[in-house]
């Protein structure tokens, strides 16, 4: 292979190791090149001298040869790399599920967040309830009529599942001093004939204001600050006489609104309220003390919200059900 025959190699060689073959042909210690300069010696000064200088000439030139090649040789592959990693940015992402809140603690959270604001504590009790906080502290006497619209499931040992909230007022006012106020949200049940309007669990929130004069007034109030952070100002209110054991005088209260279905305005009844009953403040052992207390389901709530109006579908889990529900509330 003569000079220019080894520099073509050189440049064409495919890969790393081809070259590397060259290089030891050319350049190693039994290479041409090599093999050529030990011929050297046996050569007069002149010749030596005139030899000498090409066969360097040659070495530097392969050698240089040889380095380019090895740069391009590397600068391919780092290309075909980068190609084959290549990753397009502007392509969509994989979608990852958004999960969401349910619809009725969505709802949950909005009132919580309301009452909140108006500064009323948060508190949750037991829903598996015993006679005295349900019923007996509440001013439902054991025989009491009032117990009948009430009707729950009872364990073995006599205890029950509540049917109010209410109890937790009861439960609160003896953990604490007035004033106080707070709301409470959670989960109830009743022995219901399960149909599109009732379930035999669902959801309350109650709310409970003690001091020193807090007055019905106070408790129109409450109410219609409520509706007011719900539907917007000017929203109005309306209480109706009602009786619950627990609070006297007791009324019905209800919104004024229009509903974002039938887009009729209308009164949306949603719950029970009235001032403590004196009754009640004896079984916590307070005194010289008045509140208010009133208490909705949070399913109704929702529903007339959303348009749904089977509760079932609240319960069923049905995500295509669902998923129409996010951020709603
Ligand atoms: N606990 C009552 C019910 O479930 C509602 C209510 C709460 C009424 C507070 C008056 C005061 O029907």
């Amino acid at each position: 292979m003569d000079h220019d025959e080894a520099l073509t190699a050189i440049a064409s060689a495919p890969d790393a190791r081809a070259l590397q073959d060259l290089r030891v042909r050319l350049l190693g210690k039994k290479g041409a090149i090599t093999e050529q300069l030990r011929g050297l010696a046996a050569l007069d000064p002149e010749a030596r001298r005139t030899v000498g200088r090409e066969l360097h000439e040659r070495k530097s030139a392969l050698e240089a040869a040889i380095e380019a090649r090895k740069g391009a040789l590397e600068r391919a592959a780092l290309e075909a790399r980068l190609a084959a990693e290549r990753v397009d940015l502007t392509l969509p992402g994989p979608r990852v599920p958004a999960g969401g809140h349910h619809l009725l603690t969505q709802v949950t959270h909005r009132l919580l967040d309301v009452f909140r604001s108006l500064g009323y504590d948060v508190a949750v009790g037991p829903e598996l309830e015993d006679d005295h906080h349900n019923f007996e502290a509440l001013n439902f006497p054991p025989e009491h009529p009032a117990r009948d619209a009430q009707d729950t499931f009872w364990t073995t040992d006599g205890r029950l599942l509540r049917t109010h909230t209410s109890p937790m007022q009861v439960r609160y006012m003896r953990e604490r001093t007035p004033p106080l106020k707070v709301v409470v949200p959670g989960r109830v049940f009743r022995n219901e004939a399960v149909d599109a309007t009732h379930e035999a669990q669902f959801h309350q929130l109650e709310a409970l204001v003690v001091g020193e004069r807090v007055t019905m007034a106070d408790l129109r109030g409450a109410i219609t600050e409520m509706a007011t952070a719900l539907l917007g100002t000017g929203t109005r209110t309306r209480l109706q006489p009602s009786y619950f054991p627990f609070v006297e005088p007791g009324a019905e209260f209800a919104i004024w609104w229009t509903h974002p279905k039938t887009g009729r305005e209308e009164w949306l009844e949603l719950g029970g309220c009235g001032m403590v009953h004196p009754n009640v403040f004896r079984a916590v052992g307070y005194e010289n003390v008045t509140g208010f207390a009133f208490g909705f389901g949070i399913e109704r709530l929702a529903m007339v919200r959303t348009g749904v109006t089977d509760i079932r579908d609240l319960y069923r889990g049905d995500v295509r059900v669902l998923e129409q529900f996010r951020g709603v509330a």
